[in-house]
């Protein structure tokens, strides 16, 4: 594979008031931009971290899936950010807290 790990971040941005909500609007798009910013300032090589639209669980957001394993985070501060590259990017440490399951 040309990348180890793929990872999506939801930027989806909606109208206030629409009945979903959107990560964008849970600050998805500052996260999402840090994350690529600290993945490469700590030089976290074969990954990629890309802005996604919606993913569909706007519920549960700001979301991130990841591939190819297919695991679902809600990241929603700079230290959740900080705690998913290290533990699951760097050391490869599952980030429990940070998980969301695949029935939420
Ligand atoms: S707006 Fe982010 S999952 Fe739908």
């Amino acid at each position: 594979m040309f990348y180890k790990s793929h990872v999506f971040f939801c930027t989806n941005e909606r109208s206030s008031g629409h009945v979903r909500g959107c990560c964008s609007s849970k600050g998805s798009l500052k996260l999402a931009n840090y994350m690529k910013a600290r993945a490469k300032e700590l030089g976290i090589e074969n990954i990629r971290v890309n802005k996604a639209g919606c993913l569909d669980r706007c519920e549960l957001g700001p979301v991130v899936v990841m591939y190819p394993e297919g695991n679902w985070y809600k990241i929603e501060t700079r230290e959740d950010v900080d705690e998913f590259l290290k533990n699951k990017l760097i050391d490869n440490n599952e980030v429990e807290r940070l998980k969301v399951l695949d029935d939420e």
